[in-house]
C-alpha cells in the first residue's frame, strides 16, 4: 500500500483555465544565491567566446521569492565562499578536499566543474562590485575552515558574507530589465501535463502560485528552475531561517522528479545555545581563527576524536559534541575565544554584536554552542546543466543534488555551488529552444475528506521534534521505522485535507520531506559521511550507491554513478 504522502499530486484543487495566467520564458522559484544567479544568466544576452549561443539574447524571467530577496539561507550565510582563487592554491587541492569530505559518494565530474569554475565565479563577483575582506596591503584575505587543507574561503565582514553576496546579486537582478521579481509569492506546485506524478515522462509547464494580494495564479513558463533552498525547518534545531521548509523538494517529488540522497543532512556543530533564543550560527571560520571547543570545565576534547581537532570535518565535530553532551547530560559545550582577545571582535563584528545582545562578552565568557541541522545535501537529481528527470524542469543550489557534496559537504562549498550551477542552469534555459505550452487545461480534483483534522501547529512542532530526536545526528533502524509510521499517521489526517494558506501548505511539505528523509535514512544501513546509523556503525561499500526516490515507488532506484 502507498504511504499517504505519496497519494496527493497537487496540494489544492483548481481548474487552470479559470485562474489568472501569467507568461514567461523562464520561471525561477527561489531567490537565494542559486536562484538569483540563474535568473541573471537566463536574462543576460550571453557571452560570445564562452560557449554561449551568441546573438540569442536573454530570456524574460520571473523570479519568485517566498518572502523578500534578502530573506534566505544565503543572506544568513556566514563563513564564506570556498574557491581556489589564491595563487598558492590549486583546483586540484580544492578538488581533493571536496572528494575527501564527501566520503566516497561525490560525483567527480560535478566536483571538477565546481572547483574549475570557482575562481571565475569569484572574479565575476569582484567585477560586479562584491566586497571581500582584505589585509593591510589590500590583498584578499582567505580564511580556513574545517577539512580544508588550504586557506581558501573568501569572506566579508568576518562572517557576514551572505548578506554582502545577496546585496551584490540583488543589485544585478534589479539592473536586469528582463527579470521581474515577485515578492511574497508562494509556489504551491509545479504544473505538469500528466494527471499523476507517478510517471517520469511528463513535462513541467510552470507553477501554481499564491500571493496574499493577488490570490492564486498560474505562471506558464517554457522552462522552470527550482532554486527553493533546503529543508532545515524539518528539524527542531536548525540554523535555517523560517522560510526553509523544503517546499521545492516536496513539489518536485509530487510532480514525479527523481530525488536523490536525501538521507544526507548536514548538522553544523556550533549554533549558539541560549535557552529560548533563536539558533544563531557561530561560523566555522571562528574555529578557523583559532577558537577552542571545550566542556564546562574548560577542557578541550576534540583531539580525542580527530587529528585535525577543532578543524576536523563537520560531521566528526558534530558527533563529538553529541557524544560529549550525552556523557555530560548537559545542553551545550562551549567555544572558547578568550585567548583571541579583541581580535575576535575585530574579525567577526556581526557575531560579537549577536553575542553582546545575549550579554556574552567573547573576551571573557565561554560561548555555549550545540549542533543543529544546517544543510540538505540530497535533493532533486540533476545533471551538470541543472536538468532534472522531468523535461522543462531544472534545479540548482541546495534544493538540487548534483552529487557535488557526496555524503558530506565541505565547508563553504555551498555558496560556490549556487554560483556555478545556478549560472549553468540559467544558461541552459537561455539556450533552450522551446515553444510555449500554456495555457493548458489542468484539473486538480480533491475529494472533501471525512477524516478529523489534526492541529497543524501541533503536527508541525511534533514532527520537527521527532526528526531531531530520531532522524538527527544519530539514527537507528527501529526508531526510523517508528517515525515513518508516525509520519504516515499524521499524513493520513493532514495530507488529505485542503488548506488555503501558506503555513498549512508548508506543514504539508515538511511532512512530505520529513517522511522522505526518514525513508531514505532507513534504507541506508551503513554509516557514511553525515549519515550515522548506530545499528550499522561501519561503512559498507556494497552501499556505495546513490538512492533516487520517485513518488509512488516505496523502493529507491539505485545508481553507482550518478545521483
Ligand atoms: C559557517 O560559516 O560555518 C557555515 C559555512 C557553510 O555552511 O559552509
Amino acid at each position: 500500500m502507498l504511504d499517504h504522502f505519496d497519494q496527493r499530486r497537487y496540494l489544492i484543487p483548481f481548474r487552470s483555465l479559470l485562474l489568472p495566467h501569467i507568461f514567461t520564458d523562464t520561471l525561477v522559484i527561489g531567490s537565494g544565491v542559486a536562484g538569483m544567479r540563474a535568473a541573471i544568466e537566463a536574462a543576460s544576452p550571453g557571452d560570445e567566446g564562452a560557449g554561449d549561443t551568441a546573438g540569442e539574447g536573454g530570456r524574460d524571467v520571473i523570479l519568485l521569492t517566498k518572502d523578500r530577496l534578502d530573506m534566505s539561507c544565503t543572506a544568513l550565510a556566514q563563513g564564506g565562499i570556498a574557491a581556489a582563487h589564491h595563487e598558492d592554491d590549486s583546483v586540484d587541492a580544492h578538488f581533493q578536499d571536496t572528494i575527501d569530505a564527501g566520503a566516497g559518494l561525490c560525483a567527480e565530474d560535478a566536483v571538477r566543474t565546481l572547483v574549475e569554475e570557482g575562481p571565475g565565479a569569484i572574479d565575476e563577483l569582484l567585477g560586479w562590485g562584491m566586497r571581500f575582506d582584505r589585509d593591510e596591503e589590500g590583498e584578499i584575505s582567505y580564511g580556513r575552515e574545517g577539512a580544508h587543507r588550504r586557506d581558501r574561503v573568501l569572506h566579508t565582514d568576518g562572517a557576514a558574507t551572505g548578506a554582502e553576496l545577496v546585496r551584490c546579486l540583488a543589485q544585478r537582478v534589479s539592473d536586469e530589465e528582463r527579470i521581474r521579481v515577485f515578492d511574497n509569492c508562494f509556489a504551491l506546485d509545479l504544473l505538469t501535463n500528466a494527471a499523476n506524478g507517478d510517471r517520469g515522462d511528463q513535462r513541467v509547464l510552470g507553477a501554481i502560485t499564491h500571493h496574499p494580494q493577488y490570490g492564486l495564479q498560474i505562471i506558464w513558463a517554457k522552462a522552470t528552475i527550482l532554486a527553493g533552498g533546503g529543508a532545515g525547518q524539518v528539524y527542531r534545531e536548525t540554523t535555517n531561517p523560517a522560510v526553509a521548509t523544503g517546499d521545492g523538494l516536496a513539489m518536485a517529488y509530487r510532480a514525479g522528479a527523481l530525488i536523490a540522497d536525501v538521507e544526507f543532512v548536514q548538522f553544523h556543530p556550533t549554533t549558539l545555545y541560549v535557552a529560548g533564543a533563536g539558533r544563531w550560527l557561530i561560523s566555522e571560520a571562528v574555529r578557523g581563527a583559532g577558537a577552542h571547543l571545550v566542556d564546562r570545565r574548560g577542557r578541550r576534547f576534540m583531539s580525542e576524536y580527530h587529528e585535525m581537532a577543532e578543524l576536523a570535518p563537520r560531521d566528526v565535530v558534530s558527533r563529538a559534541i553529541a557524544d560529549q553532551l550525552f556523557q555530560s547530560q548537559e545542553p551545550a559545550v562551549y567555544l572558547d575565544v578568550r585567548h583571541l582577545g579583541s581580535e575576535f571582535t575585530r574579525r567577526f563584528p556581526s557575531l560579537a554584536e549577536t553575542l553582546q545582545s545575549y550579554d556574552l562578552d567573547p573576551a571573557k565568557d565561554l560561548i555555549p554552542v550545540h549542533p543543529s541541522a544546517h544543510y540538505t545535501i540530497g535533493g532533486v537529481a540533476t545533471d551538470l546543466q541543472g536538468r532534472t528527470s522531468l523535461s522543462g524542469l531544472y534545479a540548482c543550489g541546495e534544493v538540487a543534488c548534483t552529487g557535488v557534496h557526496g555524503a558530506n559537504r565541505l565547508a563553504s562549498n555551498s555558496l560556490l555551488e549556487g554560483l556555478v550551477f545556478g549560472k549553468r542552469a540559467g544558461r541552459a534555459c537561455r539556450e533552450m529552444d522551446e515553444e510555449s505550452h500554456g495555457p493548458m487545461r489542468i484539473i486538480s480534483d480533491i475529494p472533501m475528506s471525512e477524516r478529523g483534522e489534526l492541529d497543524l501547529i501541533d503536527v508541525r512542532s511534533s514532527l520537527r521534534s521527532a526528526m531531531w530526536r530520531n532522524v538527527g545526528i544519530e539514527r537507528s533502524g527501529p526508531k526510523l521505522k517508528d517515525v515513518s509510521d508516525m509520519f504516515n499517521f499524521w499524513a493520513h489526517y493532514t495530507l488529505d485535507h485542503i488548506f488555503d494558506e501558506p503555513m498549512a501548505w508548508e506543514t504539508q511539505n515538511l511532512l512530505t520531506v520529513g517522511a522522505l528523509i526518514t525513508r531514505a535514512a532507513n534504507w541506508r544501513c551503513e554509516t557514511r559521511g553525515v549519515h550515522c546509523r548506530t545499528d550499522c556503525p561501519q561503512r559498507d561499500d556494497a552501499l556505495l550507491q546513490h538512492a533516487r526516490w520517485r513518488v509512488r515507488r516505496p523502493e529507491p532506484i539505485i545508481s553507482s554513478s550518478e545521483p
